[in-house]
């Protein structure tokens, strides 16, 4: 007879987008129905205590000790995180109970897969930006909305992000403040390259550019944080013409990557845009960080900047009308509690785009489980 749980593992690891998707939704549905109420409602309202003790993993290096050294006795480990034996023992143990590693024998560890992926630079760098800067933001939502009576949430300098961190300044303000959290979301910016470029490989930069003069510009990203998207159109499309021309506020252009042939230059986006007739203008995560009236001062200063022949390129979530993926959900919230602002479904980028006074062209979801799309926009 076969195993039911290899058949579903079968199953998922054929299976790809929405269909993954649902398998997995049903899984979780499956372990629900056979939980107790108090098993379910302990799992969920103990995730922060999860997520704290894989962090104290990382940062004493346990699941990289695991993964690379092979089984560990709590000795060892002792002696290479110099923890106190009996501290290190009780976090060894739940770490255990929670599966994020292997329980061998007496006090004896070794990796499984939930340790292998926590050991990797993808696991650490994405919990370490989720701890550093969503930690203290989730602990206060809850009393924000509150007091706020579960408003609309548009205003980015009076936010759960300025209540949770103690501050009045806007988000990027306080990253250049605090270089560790901005380290952070720097190193996990960088790390969605891998998923949120793969558009380029969709979208006809090649066939649309040909002819262009390479006097002119052809690609300017504007809140391009330090250039991973210029970089990344350099090593994909080396024979473009034109100049490429990376934008951000002073304080990150400061920190940006030295890419031959990219310029780098200081602009803020709100103010009139120098570069005059770009082939491309390009916003990537640039308007869900701001509501609809300032993503529309910002379309207004790139369509008086853009010509017949320029395109305005979104790199933005593209929010379906049902059954929302988990991750493009939780962006939302996230861009509501950090910044007053939000993830859009079409029907919002159409309008957001056409009271700005430009013309929706396409729109490719290039990435349906994330919802990352592209759209394109001309006068
Ligand atoms: C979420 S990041 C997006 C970075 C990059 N475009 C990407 O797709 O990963 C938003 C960027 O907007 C920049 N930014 C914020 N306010 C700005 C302004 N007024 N003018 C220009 N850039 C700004 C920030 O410094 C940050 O690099």
């Amino acid at each position: 007879m076969s195993n039911p749980l290899e058949d579903v593992k079968a199953r998922l690891a054929m299976a790809s987008g929405a269909s993954r998707r649902d398998l997995l939704i049903q899984l979780n549905e499956l372990i629900v129905s056979v939980e107790t109420t108090e098993e379910t409602v302990k799992r969920i309202g103990l995730y922060p205590l999860q997520t704290s003790v894989a962090k104290i993993g990382q940062d004493l290096g346990i699941f990289e000790l695991l993964t690379n050294c092979g089984p560990q006795s709590l000795e060892q480990l002792q002696t290479s995180t110099k923890a106190h034996p009996r501290t290190l023992g009780r976090l060894l143990r739940y770490m255990a109970s929670l599966g994020l590693i292997g329980e061998a024998g007496i006090n004896l560890f070794e990796a499984n897969e939930t340790c292998r992926k926590f050991a990797t630079p993808e696991g650490v760098i994405t919990l370490t930006h989720f701890w550093d800067n969503g930690m203290a933001l989730w602990q206060t939502m809850p009393e924000f909305l509150r007091k706020h009576n579960y408003q609309d949430v548009t205003n980015g300098r009076a936010t759960v992000f300025q209540s949770a961190f103690k501050t009045d300044e806007d988000l990027y303000e306080w990253f250049h403040q605090n270089p560790v959290n901005q380290a952070s979301i720097f190193e996990f910016m960088e790390l969605q390259k891998a998923t949120r470029g793969v558009w380029f490989d969709k979208y006809p930069i090649q066939g649309e550019t040909r002819s262009w003069d390479p006097n002119m510009p052809v690609w300017v990203d504007m809140g391009g944080n330090v250039g991973h998207y210029c970089a990344l159109f350099k090593e994909k499309f080396p024979e473009v013409p034109g100049r490429v021309i990376l934008q951000d506020i002073p304080l990150t252009i400061e920190k940006a990557l030295r890419t031959p042939g990219v310029e780098n230059m200081s602009h803020d986006f709100f103010e009139e845009q120098p570069i005059k007739g770009s082939k491309y203008y390009h916003l990537g995560w640039v308007l869900h960080n701001w509501n609809d009236e300032k993503s529309a001062q910002i379309l207004r200063q790139i369509k008086l900047a853009m010509t017949a022949e320029s395109v305005l390129l979104i790199n933005d979530v593209v929010v379906p009308y049902s059954k929302v993926p988990a991750w493009a959900a939780s962006l939302d919230i996230m861009m509501m509690a950090v910044c007053g602002a939000q993830e859009r479904t079409m029907k919002e980028w159409a309008d957001l785009l056409g009271g700005a006074g430009l013309s929706v062209k396409e729109c490719t979801v290039y990435d349906t489980e994330q919802c990352h799309g592209i759209i394109s926009a001309t006068l």
